[in-house]
């Protein structure tokens, strides 16, 4: 049974239960179709193939980005990691989804919501709903009342949490606490005037999917990343997990601000082509 999300954030403050939270978090489907989907220790096989050539490149204070960082679990673990290879990493993780509400709309019923109004769990009766609509839904009709209920209920969300009838909470890992890891909302596909030349390392885990993104968003988003990059020597991890399989490319900025590969896990990303065309379209002033 789906642990609601009342149930869920009225247990701030307890100890983190990292199995739990993932659970949770990862029933959790976004409003542009991703899922807050993490796990903890997910990328151990990640960091140990690329352990060397991190090792050798970066070490002391550095600027670290973690795009798509869901929670912050991972992030904390990116951190650790780095730390591990020398380095005195200054992290900040960004992700378009922190802020929820909890909505209450009569006894019992409740729902989790982003600030758009767009319902993210149902609460009835204290079970856990997915809002999301999922294949199976389409074969089982299950679609309509979902697609009904998001529909009508959508712009009451977002008239009672503009009328300050919610209660807010943050989307975040509990492990967080005690941390010097900045959680802050922001959009990969939107520039960032204050992260320009800023970041010594970025990873993008799980979000700058083919399945997710066309590549033409892609490719902005890329564009960003490399606007974000400090300069010759920094490095760009984009990784794609399928349970426990890893298809990545660890990727560096070269002299010429093209970035290069530097090493791969399994198959490599799945956007290498776009990732190694991008200092060549920014400069011809192709994608902004
Ligand atoms: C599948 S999770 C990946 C989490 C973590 N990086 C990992 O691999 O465990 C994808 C995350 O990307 C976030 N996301 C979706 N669209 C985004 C965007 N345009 N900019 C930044 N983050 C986004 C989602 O909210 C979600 O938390």
């Amino acid at each position: 049974m789906m642990l609601t999300a009342k149930r869920f954030f009225s247990a701030a403050g307890a100890p983190a239960d990292l199995a739990r939270e993932c659970e949770f978090f990862s029933s959790l489907k976004m409003r542009n179709g991703t899922f807050k989907l993490t796990r903890p220790s997910r990328f151990a096989v990640v960091e140990e193939r690329f352990a060397p050539m991190v090792r050798a490149r970066v070490k002391g204070p550095c600027a670290v980005l973690d795009i798509g960082a869901s929670t912050g679990l991972t992030t904390i673990e990116l951190a650790d990691f780095l730390r591990a290879q020398g380095a005195v990493p200054r992290v900040v993780g960004t992700d378009l989804f922190i802020d929820a509400h909890l909505v209450d709309l009569a006894p019992g019923v409740h729902v989790l919501a982003d600030p758009d109004g767009w319902p993210l769990q149902y609460g009835v009766a204290g079970v856990g709903i997915r809002a999301w609509v999922r294949r199976l839904d389409y074969v089982t009709l299950a679609v309509l009342p979902r697609l009904l209920a998001r529909s009508m209920l959508r712009p009451r969300l977002r008239r009672r949490i503009a009328a300050g009838a919610s209660l807010p909470v943050r989307m975040e890992s509990r492990a967080l606490v005690g941390q010097a890891i900045r959680l802050v909302e922001n959009d990969i596909f939107v520039r960032e005037p204050s992260f320009a030349a800023r970041f010594d390392f970025i990873r993008a885990a799980n979000i700058l999917n083919l399945g997710y993104f066309r590549p033409e968003r892609l490719r902005v988003a890329i564009a960003n990343i490399h606007a974000y990059s400090r300069g010759p020597g920094a490095l760009l991890l984009v990784v794609k997990t399928d349970g426990s399989k890893h298809d990545g490319t660890l990727f560096e900025l070269g002299p010429e601000g093209d970035f290069q590969v530097l090493a791969r896990i399994g198959r490599g990303s799945e956007i290498e082509g776009l990732v190694l065309e991008a200092a060549a379209a920014t400069r011809q002033g192709e994608v902004s």
